[in-house]
């Protein structure tokens, strides 16, 4: 997802480094959390529910999910992001739940490998995203844009943030100037909705109301405390760019913060950054998360033990939303929605840092 030397081989190669360092390294915040420890559900001691009372479908972009439950975006590119699109596609087909893929880039760039994105046939039903840098957005028109979305038959496009990290790659962007003008066209004229994305360094109160301004309807906040792309172009860099890595390496808003910042604005939001499991999830939801994504862990669940570690993982992250809705009294999602939350003084702290 990102900049970097202008070849295909130079795109491929860093999509593959950027593979295996996910896969084997520590790439995720060492120094801050989500805060999602700072959040507390009210325990019901007579839930008047039985388990297979509780329904957990949600509709998000005109399509019913099974969980509110999304594979975020990661890669496509290379004949092994294909693979990983392919299986990650099926696996979000079977449990009923989303799948975004990686920055559609490297088929901006080169038309040749746009078979590695092509997996709306592994997908045939649920909510398919296509994904492309706002960088790359704002350099392209917007009906070379809307045929990136066409091409992979996407129902949305996420547009993806990602300053933080552009700035600690050598080769990566240095000049964000004019992301609320691509995104106003975007929104405006692509024909489908834009979902404006971070990548773990989270979306603010003022970013949330600045895209709301320009038309955007729907943010993924992915949020501080999972993995951190700065982290990852830190352990990929050396010398200058690596010390500026580990400075930063700990930048962002973390995702329960990001999320309670935004919640009463007219956004849907999908909750994504450090979910690691189904209470974390619930408390997302009851925070104002409509769907909650995940990238490294179902990635990791995939390499370590193949489509079925990656369905196995998913039916634990809805096992555990089930039990936080049974012990709330929640029978539906909606319900979970409206639960009260004890909050945390370091989560009041970000949330006081917004109220003016
Ligand atoms: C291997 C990998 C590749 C990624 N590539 C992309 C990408 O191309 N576009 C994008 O929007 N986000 C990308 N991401 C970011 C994720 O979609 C997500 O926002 C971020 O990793 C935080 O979620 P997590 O803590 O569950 O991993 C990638 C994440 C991983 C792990």
């Amino acid at each position: 997802m990102s900049k970097g030397d202008t070849s295909t081989a130079g795109l491929a190669e860093r999509k593959r480094s950027h593979l295996d360092l996910c896969q084997n390294d520590a790439v995720e915040f060492q120094g801050k959390t989500t805060l999602f420890e700072e959040v507390d559900l009210i325990h019901d001691a007579l839930p008047e529910l039985a388990v297979e009372d509780l329904d957990l479908t949600v509709e998000f972009l005109g399509k019913r999910l099974r969980a509110p439950l999304l594979i975020t975006g990661m890669t496509g590119g290379t004949a092994e992001a294909f693979a990983v699109n392919r299986d990650l596609a099926s696996v979000a087909e079977r449990c009923g739940i989303g799948f975004g893929l990686g920055s559609q880039r490297a088929m901006q760039r080169d038309p040749d490998t746009a078979w590695t994105f092509a997996i709306r046939k592994y997908i045939p039903t649920s909510l398919l995203l296509a994904n492309i840098g706002l960088v790359q957005a704002g350099q392209a028109s917007t009906d070379d844009v809307r045929q990136l979305v066409k091409n992979v038959a996407a129902d949305a496009l996420c547009v993806h943030l990602n300053a933080g990290q552009e700035l600690i790659q050598p080769e990566g962007d240095r000049d964000f100037r004019g992301g609320y003008a691509t995104l106003a066209r975007l929104a405006r004229d692509l024909g489908v909705p834009v979902i404006a994305k971070e990548t773990g360094c989270g979306i603010s109160r003022r970013v949330g109301e600045a895209l709301s301004r320009v038309g955007i309807r729907h943010l993924d906040v992915s949020g501080a405390g999972g993995t951190s792309w700065v982290r990852v172009e830190a352990l990929r860099g050396n010398g200058s760019s690596r010390r500026l890595g580990e400075l930063f390496s700990n930048w962002g808003i973390p995702t329960a913060a990001s999320l309670a910042m935004l919640r009463d604005t007219e956004l849907e939001l999908i909750a994504s950054g450090g979910l690691r499991n189904g209470l974390e999830m619930a408390k997302a939801i009851a925070l104002g998360a409509r769907l909650c994504g995940a990238a490294l862990p179902i990635y990791r669940a995939y390499r370590t033990a193949g489509l079925d570690g990656a369905v196995t993982l998913i039916h634990e992250f809805i096992d555990g939303i089930k039990a936080a809705m049974l012990l709330t009294g929640s029978r539906t999602i909606a319900d979970l929605a409206q639960q009260p939350l004890v909050i945390g003084e370091r989560l009041k702290a970000w949330l006081a840092a917004v109220q003016r």
